[in-house]
C-alpha cells in the first residue's frame, strides 16, 4: 500500500531514541522528510544519520519542550529547515516508577508539563502554519495507562488521560481546516526506558529480584498483562502512526487508537 507520504514534512518530537526514533525512521522509509528531535544533539544526529544512510531525508532540531523557549526553538527549526510541516507527531514524554507515596506535588506538576504542556506548546506554535496548508496531521502519543491505569505510575497515567481529552477538543477546534487530530495509545512497548521502569518498579515493590527477564515475566502476568502475552514492538507503533499520518486516513479524526495487545479490557 502506498501511504502517499512522499515529500510530506514530519516533525517527530522525542525521536532521538525509543518509540519516536522508530516513528521517524518508518516515516522516512515512506518518503517523508523528517525532523528528528531530542534534547541531546548527539542522539538526534545519530538517528538522522541512520536515516540518511538508508536513503531517507532527515534534519535535526534540539530543544527542551518543558519551556516556551525550547519549544519555540524547535518550531523555528521546523519552519526554517523544512519550510513548514505537514505532520506533527507529539511523542516526547517521560515516565517514572515512584508510586503514590513518593511523588511530590512538584513532580506531578513537572510530569504534566513534560507530557501535556509540551504538546500544547508545539500545537500552538505549528497549527497556524498547518492551517495555511489546509491539510495536516497532529498525532499525540498517549498510553493505555491513560484509559486503564494501574497503581504504579499514577502521575504518568493522569497525563495520558489528558492526552485523550486534548485530542477530542483540538479536533473540534480545527474543524474544517483539513487537519486531523488523533491519539495513538500504546500498551507496554519494549524500549530501554520501559525496561528501566520495570527494574525500578521491582525495587519499589520489593519483588526480591533484579533479573530483567524474571521481572518482565512478572509484569506480563501482572501490571502489563495482555492477551497477546508479550510486549509490543516500536515498529508496531511506528507503522500505525505512519498510517494515521497518511492522506489515506483523512476520515480518522478525534480518535483514540489503541495499540496494546488487548491490554485495555473494554470495548473501546
Ligand atoms: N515504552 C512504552 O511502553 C510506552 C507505552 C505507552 C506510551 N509511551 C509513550 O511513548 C513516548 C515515548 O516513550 P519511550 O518509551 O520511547 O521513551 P524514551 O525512550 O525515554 O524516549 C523519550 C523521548 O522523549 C524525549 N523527551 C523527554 N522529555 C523531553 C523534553 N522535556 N523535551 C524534549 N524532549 C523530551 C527524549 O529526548 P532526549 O532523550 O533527547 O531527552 C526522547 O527522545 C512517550 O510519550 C511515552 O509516554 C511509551
Amino acid at each position: 500500500m502506498d501511504l502517499l507520504l512522499e515529500g510530506k514534512r514530519a516533525l517527530v518530537t522525542g525521536s532521538s531514541k525509543g518509540i519516536g526514533e522508530k516513528i521517524a525512521k518508518v516515516l522516512a522509509e515512506e518518503g517523508a522528510i523528517v525532523l528528528v528531535h531530542g534534547r541531546n544533539d548527539k542522539d538526534a544526529k545519530r538517528v538522522a544519520e541512520d536515516i540518511r544512510e538508508n536513503g531517507g531525508k532527515a534534519f535535526i532540531a534540539v530543544g527542551d519542550l518543558n519551556t516556551d523557549e525550547g519549544a519555540k526553538k524547535v518550531a523555528d527549526a521546523a519552519l526554517t529547515l523544512l519550510g513548514g510541516i505537514d505532520i506533527l507527531v507529539n511523542n516526547a514524554g517521560t515516565y517514572f516508577s515512584r508510586g503514590w507515596n513518593n511523588t511530590m506535588s512538584e513532580q506531578w506538576a513537572e510530569i504534566y508539563n513534560t507530557n501535556v504542556i509540551s504538546m500544547v506548546r508545539m500545537i500552538q506554535l505549528l497549527t497556524p502554519q498547518m492551517k495555511e496548508l489546509a491539510w495536516g496531521r497532529i498525532i499525540l502519543v498517549g498510553s493505555a495507562f491513560g484509559q486503564y491505569p494501574g497503581q504504579i505510575v499514577p502521575d504518568y497515567s493522569a497525563t495520558k488521560g489528558a492526552t485523550n481529552t486534548l485530542t477530542v477538543s483540538l479536533a473540534k477546534e480545527l474543524a474544517g481546516t483539513g487537519i486531523t487530530v488523533n491519539t495513538v495509545s500504546p500498551g507496554p512497548i519494549a524500549t530501554d526506558n520501559l525496561y528501566n521502569l520495570m527494574l525500578d518498579t521491582a525495587k519499589m515493590l520489593d519483588w526480591g529480584t533484579t533479573d530483567l527477564s524474571d521481572i518482565k515475566e512478572r509484569f506480563l502476568e501482572g501490571p502489563m498483562k495482555n492477551p497477546t502475552g508479550r510486549l509490543g514492538k516500536v515498529e508496531e507503533v511506528a507503522n500505525l502512526i505512519s498510517f494515521i499520518s497518511s492522506p489515506l486516513s483523512d476520515f480518522i479524526n478525534g480518535s483514540n487508537l489503541r495499540i496494546d495487545g488487548g491490554y485495555v479490557p473494554t470495548v473501546n
